[in-house]
């Protein structure tokens, strides 16, 4: 979990970077379809009012507002019907803020006002790994919630968002960033400011993206009653990947499995199966739960007699912590929300391991490339023998293995991180092929 949906704010530090980064993405990836060019001028709400997805069909991505070579203009609308404008942080005065200005092309008016015309439903999301600093205090007291839910109020009506999204990492935690502020009563705390919220914005659809386990109660366990959050919530998205990862794991594993109990004992770290059991034990409804599926992989530095064994690629095998990898171009090393340098994530995006030679533009593995079809986790692993690169990642046959348990789970749909890593919408289209039973 830990370094997913991280947000380098433009207001704390220009070049935060935690993954992914700002830093620029070649050209030569560059392939989503040519993208529609919309109107900045059109004010927010004089667009269709899209239909939240509801029950059964959200199919969602989130749009992170840092990409200088990704901006509105590049979205792909078609394919989703819910898109969470990833954006705005927790500040130390206590109120939640939109991370770029209203005139920038990643902006909010720009986002809303394409969203409507795309009848694509529109939602701000508040937090990240580098923008949770502040949950913790700013909902501590009754008189800071309300500073906290009045800022929240204000951008959805300035701007027009129809939802509002908490990514909090994490709650009554210590696995988030080294300088969040944190109190055993963070998920209590977090129940009443949601109710204070959806008390003032009755109409307005709230979600939460969240750990493969429940947010931890009082004594640090994760939560096993959370049917108050279930009243007041829509849905909850489980960010089923960074499970394993090169900058915390001791081997390579699966970064989105959708199974673990396959697995052996010592290598059963969370999943989508299991994530989904334990949440709804807690009290949600399968029908309140949106998986979240990665367009991105984990590279791990491994010599190739390590990675290789037998003619395929070993299975958990220890690789060379010393040696961080650099993903593709949106990947860099740099310090992050606290201030704190940090190497670089390794991770790719699915675009990124086309340009990187792992894979052909088809999605297919490139020639020279060892590969591994992990039936447990049914997650794919790559190597590059000449990098000594081995990228635990996801592809078209991994989305449709996703695609068809979130069908037969009776899921609500997914929420992909991240808008503008698949390539050619191959991810993209295996999933929604699956769910709609078309694969
Ligand atoms: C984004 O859109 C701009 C303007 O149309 C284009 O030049 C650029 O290549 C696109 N970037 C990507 C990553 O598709
Ligand atoms: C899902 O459907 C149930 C009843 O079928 C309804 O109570 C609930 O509000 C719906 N949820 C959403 C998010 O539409
Ligand atoms: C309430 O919010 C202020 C910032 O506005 C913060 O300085 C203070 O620590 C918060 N109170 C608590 C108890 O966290
Ligand atoms: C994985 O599943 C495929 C298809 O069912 C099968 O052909 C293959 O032998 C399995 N591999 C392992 C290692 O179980």
């Amino acid at each position: 979990m830990k370094f997913s949906l991280a947000i380098a704010s433009l207001l704390v530090l220009p070049f935060a970077a935690a993954a992914p980064t700002c830093s620029l993405k070649s050209s030569s990836a560059a392939s989503v379809a040519t993208p529609t060019s919309t109107s900045t001028a059109t004010p927010p709400g004089s667009t269709s009012t899209p239909t939240n997805p509801g029950n059964g069909s959200v199919a969602m991505a989130w749009f992170a507002n840092w990409h200088t070579d990704y901006t509105v203009a590049n979205i792909t609308w078609s394919g989703f019907n819910r898109i969470s404008y990833f954006g705005a942080i927790t500040s130390a005065d206590g109120t939640a803020i939109i991370t770029v200005s209203d005139s920038s092309p990643s902006g909010p008016v720009t986002f809303v006002a394409a969203a409507k015309q795309n009848n694509v439903f529109p939602v701000l999301t508040i937090g990240g790994w580098d923008g949770s600093i502040y949950f913790s205090s700013s909902i501590s007291t009754s008189s800071n919630r309300t500073t906290f839910v009045q800022s929240i109020v204000s951008m959805v009506n300035k701007y027009g968002f129809q939802g509002v999204e908490f990514d909090w990492e994490y709650p009554g935690s210590t696995n988030g960033l080294s300088c969040n502020t944190e109190s055993p009563q963070d998920t209590a705390n977090l129940l009443l400011m949601l109710q204070e919220l959806k008390t003032a914005l009755p109409t307005v659809s709230l979600s939460a993206a969240t750990p493969v386990k429940p947010w931890n109660d009082a004594s640090g366990n994760p939560s096993t009653d959370l049917t108050s959050f279930a009243k007041v919530l829509d849905y909850v998205e489980i960010m089923n990947y960074d499970v394993y990862g090169d900058t915390f794991s001791k081997v390579v594993g699966p970064n989105s499995p959708l199974d673990d109990s396959c697995a052996a004992a010592a290598d059963q770290t969370g999943s989508a199966t299991s994530a989904v059991k334990s949440w709804t034990a807690a009290g949600f409804s399968a029908k309140q739960i949106v998986l979240g599926v990665p367009s991105y992989g984990h590279g791990y530095s491994i010599s190739q007699s390590a990675a290789v064994q037998a003619n395929t690629l070993a299975a958990y095998p220890s690789f060379n912590t010393n040696n961080p990898v650099t993903g593709d171009s949106w990947d860099a090393a740099g310090p992050d929300a606290c201030g704190i340098s940090q190497p670089a994530s390794g991770d790719f995006n699915f675009w990124g391991l086309i340009a990187g030679g792992f894979l052909n533009e088809d999605g297919s593995v490139a020639s020279g490339m060892t590969y591994r079809f992990d039936n447990c986790s049914q997650t794919p692993y790559v190597y590059n023998p000449n990098t000594q690169v081995m990228v635990a990642y996801d592809n078209a046959q991994s989305f449709t293995a996703k695609g068809n348990f979130i069908k037969q789970a009776g899921l609500a749909g997914f929420a992909l991180w991240e808008m503008g890593g698949d390539y050619n919408n191959i991810l993209l289209n295996a999933i929604n092929g699956a769910i709609s039973g078309s694969s």
